[in-house]
């Protein structure tokens, strides 16, 4: 048996933390869970008094949110006072891609990490559990273990890793009904009877047998892998789609064919413009930094291999559009539905669309942008982060609008870079008819009905399919 966990500090109000905690405040009505971050603008947003404006966006977030707040949720910047308050402590904080030093490129940044262990070994002065819930390096909470532990003031910590699997976008299904919840901590008595105590919290909903135990190090790896096994499907279609486009077979239907073999199955076997998103780039290459770190060449290389693939992707999709338009796009007007990295999300963390973006704008293409989620000031500051250009420059290139209709107007072309459902309800008519002509489609997630819009007028370019 663990000890009954009655108070919950998570640090860190982001994608993972907000919507994670407040399931488990939902959840579990007896205890208090309190989500601190320094960004006040951030915390502001989670305690709006109306949900529509949390800084999150996921379907059915808002009712969880209205439901739990001020009863046994709360957010808050004051870090040290839940820290103290606490039992238990989640780490949930960002761990990008190192932008500097060693590894750069290539390595997790863990300094956000390590303040975190370094705050905790300031403020607590009782017994803690830490959870880590970031995606972390095989190994890490070895460091964070000695930061705690090398204090001396007497009070002993337990170290988890509880790494989240749940997708943007659908947050709130997989938090509430998860394929499974992994929690890794220490074989030793002390460290089994930790993990019990968190295994306690999910069992309030989360049924037994899919609350899976392992050793510290196979939880922090297991996350890694389950990412790169999932970016590897999308690269691995999306190599193919290359060759359909080639040979006359349909992406699609090979997709479709090889998804009913059971020991395949059928999910995420869908060709696009390549992945997005801020997880699946930078897991692989912390995997592939780790690798090389233990002197694993060919295992490194065989998995960078599934990012060079998604670059590709992204560059053939840009580089086909300036083809499709008589090898010029130079002051010509692409219109760009969705930005957001996929649908159901507000998110835009290596969007695919900022990089077919910036290609564009490389040819000097003038870019109309539609997103139903993300607001102007997101996709220039998405943009400017490249430091491709000045910022004045891609003010000026760029516009964003807040009326699809408007967006394709006068366009000589429209790609579509997000596969929200909106976009399959337009009025292609009228959109067609106030396009420049010949109008073209370049459908980065094959999501339009393509005869219907061949029907119409449109020249349509799908991915993996024969033009
Ligand atoms: N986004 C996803 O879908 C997803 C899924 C599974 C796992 N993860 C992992 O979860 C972790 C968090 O991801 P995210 O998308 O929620 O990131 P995020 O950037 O949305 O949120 C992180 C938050 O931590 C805060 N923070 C950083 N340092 C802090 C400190 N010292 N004290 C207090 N607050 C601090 C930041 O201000 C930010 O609000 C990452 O390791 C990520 O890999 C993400």
């Amino acid at each position: 048996m663990g000890k009954k966990i009655s108070k919950i500090c998570c640090i860190g109000a982001g994608y993972v933390g907000g919507p994670t905690m407040a399931v488990i405040a939902q959840k579990c009505p007896h205890i208090t869970v309190t989500v601190v971050d320094l960004n006040q603008a951030r915390i502001d947003a989670w305690n709006d008094p109306d949900t529509n404006n949390i800084p999150v966006y996921e379907p059915g977030l808002d009712a969880v949110v209205a439901e739990a707040r001020g009863r046994n949720l709360f957010f808050s910047t004051e870090v040290d006072k839940a820290i103290d308050e606490a039992e238990m402590i989640f780490i949930s904080v960002n761990t990008p891609t190192k932008t500097y030093g060693t590894g750069k490129g290539m390595a997790a940044d863990l300094k956000y990490i390590e303040l975190c262990a370094r705050q905790i070994a300031r403020v607590a002065k009782d017994d803690k559990i830490v959870v880590e819930k970031s995606t972390l390096p095989v190994r890490t909470a070895e460091a964070v273990k000695n930061i705690l532990q090398n204090t001396g003031n007497g009070v002993n910590y337990q170290i988890l890793s509880n790494p989240e699997f749940l997708a943007e976008g659908t947050a709130v299904e997989d938090l509430h009904a998860p394929d499974r919840v992994l929690i890794g901590g220490d074989t030793t008595p002390e460290g089994q009877e930790a993990l019990e105590s968190l295994v306690e919290v999910y069992a309030n909903w989360v049924p037994r047998e899919r609350i899976l135990t392992t050793n510290l190090w196979s939880s922090e790896l297991s996350k890694l892998t389950a990412n790169a096994f999932l970016a590897q499907r999308v690269s691995s279609i999306n190599a193919l789609s290359e060759l359909c486009e080639r040979t006359g077979a349909d992406v699609s239907e090979v997709a479709r064919s090889i998804g009913t073999d059971s020991r395949i199955g059928p999910k995420f076997l869908k060709s696009s413009v390549g992945f997005g998103g801020s997880c699946f780039q930078k897991d692989i290459l912390n995997l592939v930094y780790i690798a090389r770190s233990y002197g694993l060449k060919e295992v490194a290389d065989y998995w960078e291999q599934v990012i060079i693939m998604n670059d590709h992707q992204k560059r053939r999709f840009a580089t086909n559009i300036v083809k499709t338009l008589y090898n010029t796009v130079s002051g010509k007007k692409i219109a760009f539905l969705g930005w957001a990295f996929k649908k159901d999300t507000n998110d835009t963390r290596e969007s695919a669309a900022i990089y077919v973006a910036d290609d564009l704008l490389n040819e000097q293409a003038g870019i109309s942008v539609y997103d139903p989620k993300v607001p102007e000031s997101q996709v220039y500051s998405d943009l400017d982060y490249l430091e491709t250009r000045a910022s004045e420059k891609n003010k000026q290139l760029v516009t964003v609008v807040t009326d699809p209709y408007e967006a394709c107007k006068d366009a000589h072309a429209i790609a579509v870079l997000t596969e929200w459902d909106e976009f399959k309800e337009y009025d292609w008519i009228k959109i067609f008819e106030n396009m420049k002509k010949p109008a073209f489609v370049f459908d980065g997630r094959n999501l339009l009905d393509t005869n219907k819009l061949k029907d119409i007028g449109f020249k349509v370019y799908s991915i993996g399919k024969e033009a």
